[in-house]
């Protein structure tokens, strides 16, 4: 027996939940068998939602005219210019300048932490959440503390959670909106509370991650920094989810400074961003044809998974054993396992359900061990018929289990 050459704790101490459960669903297919995959959140996995001709060809032509160099660090400028104009069309007064693309918004998440966090420093998130904001700030020493989504109260924040956990190391307070898993929205009155929070902390900043902005089914949703005269507000979104192209891995920050104390974190986040070179040039130019082409194809698109998600609500809502808060945006619901064997231990149901159903969820507790823990996230961006038939599996295996 050898020595293993050792790995580094940063890197070891990483989970992704969503993608750890594929290794045993991706065995399964090996052995011959079919899944029905309502785990990951790519619109692309599914039939019927494809990226927008127009972009795509964009795309390839950009490819065949030889767009293929490096683009400018800080993202093209025609680019950041149609994104700080869609900006300002949600309320609030971008330049090109306050843009910058990045891979993705996970890029963009893992400069705003390199850029702003020190040891000891707090990320300040909501529970559940997408895990890379657990699971990155540990690598710059900080720490990620989660703030209570309410449960059995359509998964709103709790503002005296909130107001108990802030202090002066907070650096930096996230808003999922509408929220991966949950599919909250939160409204102005909500934000505008979270941002009287966030002001009394002279060095907070507020990371709002609106990739699901188009994706809002309660006509309720507002941009962050809309709604912000004081504080700092990084918006964060891209191509993935509302264009349908997670593929391109194209993101951006935009960075609403109204009280103009952001210079320093510009600086630092504008040097990690010219040390990584670039974004992706021709996907870039994909993701202009989107932001500037016609957008009536998004009102089909929605209608699809809004029906997606009211069949997904009929469902659950006939199942001895689910219970769900019905999802305002985003396409994910997070189903609370009533039995009590499953809500002390989502992961077996999720496992079970896998080998023995081959339906493949997410376990609710990959999202936030004590604050997920009794639920499943399910996405809803499969047809009605792929839907029919896993809830069918879902609902025979808690029969059996019962
Ligand atoms: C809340 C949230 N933010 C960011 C991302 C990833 O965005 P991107 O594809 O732009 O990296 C996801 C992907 O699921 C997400 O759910």
């Amino acid at each position: 027996m050898v020595d293993p050459v050792p790995v580094s704790a940063r890197a070891a101490n990483i989970e992704y939940a969503i993608r750890d459960v594929v290794v045993p669903a991706t065995e399964l297919e090996r052995q011959g068998h079919s899944i029905l995959k309502l785990n990951i959140g790519d619109p692309i996995a599914y039939p019927g939602l494809p990226t927008p001709t127009h972009m795509v060809e964009a795309y390839a032509a950009a490819l065949r005219s030889g767009r293929n160099g490096y683009s400018p660090s800080y993202g093209l400028p025609e680019l950041r210019e149609a994104i700080a104009k869609d900006e300002r069309n949600k309320g609030w007064e971008a330049t090109a300048d306050d843009v910058y693309v990045c891979h993705g918004v996970t890029e963009a998440l893992q400069l705003i932490f390199a850029a702003v966090l020190e040891p000891n420093s707090k990320v300040l998130a909501p529970g559940p959440h997408y895990p890379p904001y657990m699971a990155y700030p540990q690598m710059y020493g900080a720490t990620t503390v989660e703030y209570k989504l309410q449960n059995r109260n359509g998964w709103r924040l709790d503002f005296d959670d909130i107001e108990a956990k802030m202090d002066d190391d907070v650096r930096l307070l996230v808003l999922i909106n509408p929220n991966n898993p949950c599919g909250t929205v939160s409204d102005a009155g909500d934000i505008d509370r979270l941002l009287d929070i966030a002001k009394q902390y002279p060095n907070c900043i507020v990371v709002a991650d609106e990739i699901y902005d188009g994706l809002d089914f309660s006509g309720r949703h507002v941009s962050v920094a809309s709604r912000s005269q004081h504080v700092p507000v990084i918006s964060l979104n891209g191509v993935s989810k509302v264009y349908y192209a997670p593929g391109w891995r194209i993101g951006y920050m935009a960075i609403h400074d109204p009280t103009q104390r952001m210079g320093l974190v510009r600086d630092g986040l504008e040097r990690l961003l010219r040390s990584r070179l670039c974004a992706s040039t021709p996907a870039q130019v994909g993701y202009l044809a989107g932001l500037e082409g016609d957008r009536s194809w998004m009102q089909e698109y929605g209608d699809r998974v809004m029906s997606q998600r009211n069949y997904c609500l009929e469902r659950i809502a006939n199942i001895e054993g689910l219970e769900v808060e019905a999802p305002g945006g985003a396409f994910y619901m997070f189903v609370r396992l009533t039995d009590e064997r499953w809500a002390e231990d989502d992961k077996s149901f999720v496992l079970e359900l896998l080998h023995q159903e081959h339906v493949l969820l997410v376990h609710g507790s990959g999202f936030s061990p004590e604050l997920g823990k009794g639920h499943v996230r399910l996405v809803y961006l499969p047809g009605v018929d792929v839907l029919k038939q896993a809830f069918d599996r879902i609902e025979q295996f808690l029969l059996r289990h019962r």
